[in-house]
Protein backbone atom coordinates (compact mmCIF):
# COMPACT_ATOMS: atom_id res chain seq x y z
CA UNK A 1 0.00 0.00 0.00
CA UNK A 2 0.95 3.32 -0.57
CA UNK A 3 2.48 5.83 1.76
CA UNK A 4 0.72 9.65 1.73
CA UNK A 5 3.39 11.90 2.08
CA UNK A 6 3.29 15.51 3.48
CA UNK A 7 4.84 18.26 2.08
CA UNK A 8 4.87 22.03 2.81
CA UNK A 9 6.14 25.12 4.59
CA UNK A 10 6.98 25.30 8.93
CA UNK A 11 3.38 26.34 9.89
CA UNK A 12 1.17 24.62 7.03
CA UNK A 13 0.13 22.11 9.57
CA UNK A 14 1.71 18.85 8.16
CA UNK A 15 1.80 17.71 11.56
CA UNK A 16 -1.67 18.13 12.85
CA UNK A 17 -3.57 17.46 9.84
CA UNK A 18 -1.39 14.38 9.40
CA UNK A 19 -2.60 12.90 12.37
CA UNK A 20 -6.17 13.50 12.03
CA UNK A 21 -5.81 12.34 8.64
CA UNK A 22 -4.06 9.29 10.36
CA UNK A 23 -7.51 8.90 12.58
CA UNK A 24 -9.89 9.16 9.83
CA UNK A 25 -8.21 6.62 7.25
CA UNK A 26 -7.42 4.48 9.62
CA UNK A 27 -3.58 4.88 8.92
CA UNK A 28 0.05 5.29 11.08
CA UNK A 29 1.52 8.71 11.32
CA UNK A 30 5.05 9.25 11.17
CA UNK A 31 6.97 12.16 11.61
CA UNK A 32 10.28 12.57 10.37
CA UNK A 33 11.12 15.55 12.78
CA UNK A 34 10.11 13.11 15.07
CA UNK A 35 12.02 10.36 14.16
CA UNK A 36 15.70 12.63 14.30
CA UNK A 37 14.50 13.60 17.66
CA UNK A 38 14.03 10.34 18.80
CA UNK A 39 17.59 9.04 17.26
CA UNK A 40 19.46 11.52 18.44
CA UNK A 41 17.62 12.16 21.52
CA UNK A 42 17.34 15.86 21.60
CA UNK A 43 14.89 18.17 20.13
CA UNK A 44 15.19 19.99 16.63
CA UNK A 45 15.76 23.03 18.22
CA UNK A 46 19.16 21.39 20.02
CA UNK A 47 20.46 19.56 16.79
CA UNK A 48 20.64 22.93 14.83
CA UNK A 49 22.04 24.58 17.96
CA UNK A 50 24.81 21.78 18.34
CA UNK A 51 25.63 20.11 14.97
CA UNK A 52 24.45 22.71 12.32
CA UNK A 53 21.62 22.69 9.39
CA UNK A 54 24.20 20.35 7.71
CA UNK A 55 24.04 17.29 10.18
CA UNK A 56 20.22 17.26 10.45
CA UNK A 57 19.69 17.71 7.11
CA UNK A 58 22.62 14.29 6.79
CA UNK A 59 19.83 12.71 9.75
CA UNK A 60 16.67 13.54 7.63
CA UNK A 61 18.03 12.46 4.59
CA UNK A 62 18.70 8.97 6.16
CA UNK A 63 15.87 8.70 8.27
CA UNK A 64 13.80 9.79 4.52
CA UNK A 65 15.57 6.92 2.79
CA UNK A 66 14.57 4.47 5.76
CA UNK A 67 10.92 4.81 5.13
CA UNK A 68 9.08 2.07 3.47
CA UNK A 69 5.32 1.96 1.81
CA UNK A 70 2.76 1.40 4.05
CA UNK A 71 -0.76 2.19 5.44
CA UNK A 72 0.76 5.39 7.05
CA UNK A 73 0.93 8.79 6.36
CA UNK A 74 4.46 11.05 6.37
CA UNK A 75 4.70 14.17 7.79
CA UNK A 76 7.97 15.74 6.68
CA UNK A 77 9.99 18.34 7.99
CA UNK A 78 9.74 21.64 5.59
CA UNK A 79 13.02 21.63 4.02
CA UNK A 80 12.90 17.81 3.33
CA UNK A 81 12.06 17.74 -0.27
CA UNK A 82 15.16 20.03 -1.13
CA UNK A 83 17.53 17.70 -1.74
CA UNK A 84 16.85 15.49 -5.12
CA UNK A 85 16.95 12.08 -3.18
CA UNK A 86 15.12 13.14 -0.56
CA UNK A 87 12.69 13.98 -3.28
CA UNK A 88 13.48 10.32 -4.91
CA UNK A 89 12.91 8.36 -1.77
CA UNK A 90 9.53 10.16 -1.04
CA UNK A 91 7.86 9.64 -3.92
CA UNK A 92 9.03 5.74 -3.89
CA UNK A 93 7.38 5.57 -0.81
CA UNK A 94 3.91 7.32 -2.04
CA UNK A 95 1.77 9.74 -2.94
CA UNK A 96 3.39 13.08 -1.96
CA UNK A 97 0.77 15.76 -1.00
CA UNK A 98 1.57 20.12 -0.90
CA UNK A 99 -0.07 21.26 2.03
CA UNK A 100 -0.70 24.81 -0.02
CA UNK A 101 -0.61 28.03 2.53
CA UNK A 102 -0.30 31.37 1.31
CA UNK A 103 2.52 33.22 2.93
CA UNK A 104 0.35 35.78 4.17
CA UNK A 105 -1.00 33.00 6.45
CA UNK A 106 1.61 31.14 6.94
CA UNK A 107 3.24 34.30 8.59
CA UNK A 108 0.46 35.17 10.72
CA UNK A 109 0.20 31.34 12.28
CA UNK A 110 4.25 31.61 12.52
CA UNK A 111 4.01 34.80 14.73
CA UNK A 112 3.15 32.84 17.80
CA UNK A 113 4.60 29.31 16.73
CA UNK A 114 8.20 30.76 15.07
CA UNK A 115 10.42 30.36 18.13
CA UNK A 116 10.69 26.96 17.70
CA UNK A 117 11.74 27.00 14.37
CA UNK A 118 15.59 27.23 14.29
CA UNK A 119 15.67 28.76 10.67
CA UNK A 120 13.20 31.53 12.25
CA UNK A 121 15.05 32.93 15.06
CA UNK A 122 15.92 35.62 14.25
CA UNK A 123 14.94 39.17 14.04
CA UNK A 124 14.15 39.99 10.65
CA UNK A 125 12.00 36.42 10.41
CA UNK A 126 9.63 37.15 7.89
CA UNK A 127 12.14 38.32 5.54
CA UNK A 128 13.86 35.06 5.67
CA UNK A 129 10.91 33.16 5.65
CA UNK A 130 9.79 34.69 2.34
CA UNK A 131 12.65 33.82 0.90
CA UNK A 132 12.44 30.44 1.99
CA UNK A 133 9.12 30.01 0.74
CA UNK A 134 10.21 31.65 -2.55
CA UNK A 135 12.66 29.18 -3.53
CA UNK A 136 10.82 26.15 -1.94
CA UNK A 137 7.52 26.64 -4.02
CA UNK A 138 8.66 25.60 -7.33
CA UNK A 139 9.35 22.37 -6.03
CA UNK A 140 6.85 21.87 -3.92
CA UNK A 141 4.11 22.05 -6.14
CA UNK A 142 5.87 19.46 -8.24
CA UNK A 143 4.31 16.89 -5.54
CA UNK A 144 1.67 14.18 -6.90
CA UNK A 145 -0.67 16.59 -5.82
CA UNK A 146 -1.76 19.80 -4.33
CA UNK A 147 -4.28 20.82 -1.79
CA UNK A 148 -5.17 24.72 -1.29
CA UNK A 149 -4.89 24.97 2.39
CA UNK A 150 -6.09 28.49 2.83
CA UNK A 151 -8.95 29.99 5.17
CA UNK A 152 -9.37 26.42 6.32
CA UNK A 153 -9.25 25.00 9.98
CA UNK A 154 -6.65 22.37 10.62
CA UNK A 155 -9.57 20.09 10.97
CA UNK A 156 -10.98 21.12 8.23
CA UNK A 157 -8.16 20.72 5.90
CA UNK A 158 -8.04 17.12 6.95
CA UNK A 159 -11.52 16.49 6.07
CA UNK A 160 -10.75 17.73 2.84
CA UNK A 161 -7.48 16.04 2.15
CA UNK A 162 -9.20 12.88 2.95
CA UNK A 163 -11.95 13.06 0.42
CA UNK A 164 -9.17 14.47 -2.06
CA UNK A 165 -7.59 10.96 -1.14
CA UNK A 166 -10.30 8.90 -1.67
CA UNK A 167 -10.85 10.60 -5.46
CA UNK A 168 -8.01 9.88 -6.74
C1 LIG B 1 12.44 23.01 8.56
C2 LIG B 1 11.19 22.73 9.05
C3 LIG B 1 10.97 22.08 10.35
C4 LIG B 1 12.20 21.27 10.76
C5 LIG B 1 13.42 22.10 10.69
C6 LIG B 1 13.69 22.65 9.29
C7 LIG B 1 12.55 23.68 7.24
O1 LIG B 1 9.82 21.25 10.29
O2 LIG B 1 12.33 20.14 9.91
O3 LIG B 1 13.27 23.14 11.61
O4 LIG B 1 13.65 23.68 6.66
O5 LIG B 1 11.52 24.19 6.74
P1 LIG B 1 8.31 21.81 10.13
O6 LIG B 1 8.06 22.03 8.68
O7 LIG B 1 7.47 20.72 10.69
O8 LIG B 1 8.23 23.07 10.93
Amino acid sequence: MKSWVLVGMMGAGKSTVGRRLAELASRDFIDTDQLIVNRLGKSIERIFEQYGEQTFRDHETSIIQSLTPGPNIVSTGGGAIMRAENREALSKIGTTIYLRVSKEQLIERLKTSRKKRPLLKRDDWETAFQKIFDQRSEIYEKCDLIVDLDNLSLEDAADRLYKDLNNE
